[in-house]
C-alpha cells in the first residue's frame, strides 16, 4: 500500500546532473522589431485596407463566448473543405503553416531527407534543423534562374524516401510550374514512396492558380501529396496565425497524433470563418494585386536599366539585379526610407534578386520613385 500523503521525493543534490539544465542559444526566440509608420513588404502579408476593414468588423462582433470558452472546430472545417474542395477528414487547422511544416517532419520519423529548390522558404531549413532532416538543395538553371519540377525527381529517384518541397508559385522567384509538370512530379513521388508536400501560400494570387494545382488536391485526395495552405497572406491573416493542411484522411491521421489543433484560438477561426464568408471581396483584392504587379514589375524595369523583372505569380514582385550588392544596398536604401524589402539569398547558380511585397499603386509608385532616386544619386 502507497502511504497517503505522498512521501516527498528527494531534494535533488546541489550540482546533480539534470536532465534540464543545457546548453542553448535559444535559437528560435522571436526577434521581429517594428518601427513606428514602417511598412512590411518583405513578409509579404496582405496589406490591404479593405482586408484590415473586414478584420477590424470582425473583432468588434466577436462574440466573447469564442475567447471565454474552447474553439469549436467542426464548421470552420466544413467551410474550408468548400473552399478548397477538400475532404474534411483531410483538412488539419495549425496555428500557422510554419507549426504545419514541422509538423511533418516530425509525423514521419522514418523520412529524414528534404527535397527542395533552393533557395526557398527559410523555414524548411529550420525544421530540417529541428526534426534532424537532411535539405536535399537542387539549383535553378544557372543561365535562366528558373527552376525545373524534373531535376526535383531526378534527385529525388537518386537517394531514399524524402519530403518532396514544391512552393507554387515560388516564394522568392514567383515562378508558377505548369500543372502537367506537376502532375508528373506528383507521379514521381509515389511512385518513390515519397510525400509531395504543396507549399500553396501565395495561389490565390496568381490567376488561374486552383486550375493549375490539378488532380494535386481535391477529392479523392492521393495520398502521397500533403498540401500546406497558410491563411496569413491570401486573407491577410499573419498575426492571427491559422493554416491548414490537406490531404487525404490516410495521410493525415499521423499528423493528428501530434495534437496540432490544440494551439489554434477562437480569435483566429472567427476570423478566418468571416474571411471565407467573403470570397469576393477577396477575388477583387487578389486581382487588384496582379493588376499592381505588373504596373510595379515593369516601372522598376523602365526606371532601372540592370533590374530584370521575373514573371511571378505572387502578391509580390522580383527582379534580377546585378550582384547580390546590388540587392543589398537597394534593400538598405528602402528600409531607411521606412520600406522593409527582401534581398533574396543568392547562391552560385541563382542570380542575385530583390522581392518586394505588393500592395496597392501609390505605394508601388513610391517605392519605384525611391530606387529611381537611389541608381541616379549612385550614378553622380
Ligand atoms: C512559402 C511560405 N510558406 C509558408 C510560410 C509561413 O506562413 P505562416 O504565416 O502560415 O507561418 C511563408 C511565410 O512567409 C511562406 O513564404
Amino acid at each position: 500500500m502507497s502511504a497517503y500523503p505522498p512521501r516527498e521525493e528527494e531534494p535533488a543534490q546541489a550540482g546533480a546532473p539534470s536532465p534540464f539544465r543545457v546548453e542553448s542559444s535559444g535559437r528560435y526566440r522571436s526577434r521581429r522589431t517594428r518601427r513606428p509608420g514602417e511598412v512590411n513588404l518583405k513578409s509579404s502579408g496582405l496589406l490591404d485596407a479593405r482586408a484590415a476593414d473586414l478584420h477590424r468588423r470582425t473583432l468588434a462582433g466577436l462574440d466573447p463566448l469564442e475567447v471565454l470558452t474552447y474553439p469549436v472546430l467542426r464548421d470552420v472545417y466544413a467551410e474550408i473543405a468548400d473552399h478548397l474542395d477538400a475532404d474534411p477528414d483531410g483538412l488539419v487547422l495549425t496555428a500557422g503553416s510554419d507549426p504545419g511544416l514541422g509538423l511533418l517532419v516530425r509525423a514521419f520519423p522514418r523520412a529524414r531527407r528534404i527535397v527542395l529548390h533552393h533557395p526557398n522558404y527559410e523555414g524548411w531549413q529550420k525544421f530540417a534543423r529541428i526534426a534532424g532532416c537532411r535539405l536535399d538543395q537542387v539549383p535553378p538553371d544557372p543561365g535562366t534562374g528558373r527552376f525545373s519540377l524534373a531535376d526535383l525527381a531526378a534527385r529525388l529517384r537518386g537517394g531514399p524516401p524524402a519530403f518532396v518541397v514544391v512552393t507554387q508559385p515560388h516564394s522568392f522567384t514567383g515562378q508558377v510550374h505548369a500543372r502537367a509538370e506537376l502532375e508528373s512530379l506528383a507521379r514521381a513521388v509515389a511512385d518513390h514512396g515519397s510525400l509531395l508536400v504543396l507549399d500553396t501560400a501565395y495561389l490565390a494570387f496568381t490567376e488561374g492558380g486552383e486550375k493549375e494545382i490539378g488532380t494535386l488536391t481535391g477529392r479523392p485526395h492521393p495520398p502521397h501529396v500533403v498540401r500546406v495552405n497558410t491563411f496569413s497572406k491570401c486573407f491577410g491573416l499573419s498575426g492571427a496565425r491559422i493554416a491548414v493542411l490537406s490531404s487525404h484522411p490516410d495521410t493525415v491521421r499521423p499528423l493528428l497524433d501530434l495534437d496540432p489543433e490544440g494551439p489554434v484560438s477562437g480569435t483566429a477561426v472567427a476570423l478566418l470563418r468571416a474571411c471565407l464568408r467573403e470570397q469576393p471581396l477577396f477575388e477583387e483584392i487578389w486581382a487588384g494585386v496582379r493588376e499592381v504587379r505588373e504596373h510595379f514589375s515593369r516601372g522598376v524595369e523602365e526606371a532601372l536599366p540592370g533590374w530584370r523583372a521575373l514573371p511571378g505569380g505572387g502578391n509580390f514582385a522580383t527582379w534580377q539585379v546585378a550582384s547580390p550588392r546590388e540587392a543589398a544596398d537597394a534593400a538598405a536604401h528602402l528600409h531607411a526610407h521606412g520600406y522593409v524589402v527582401r534581398a533574396v539569398p543568392s547562391t552560385p547558380d541563382s542570380p542575385a534578386a530583390v522581392r518586394i511585397g505588393v500592395t496597392d499603386r501609390s505605394t508601388a509608385d513610391r517605392v519605384t520613385d525611391l530606387l529611381l532616386r537611389r541608381e541616379q544619386a549612385v550614378a553622380r
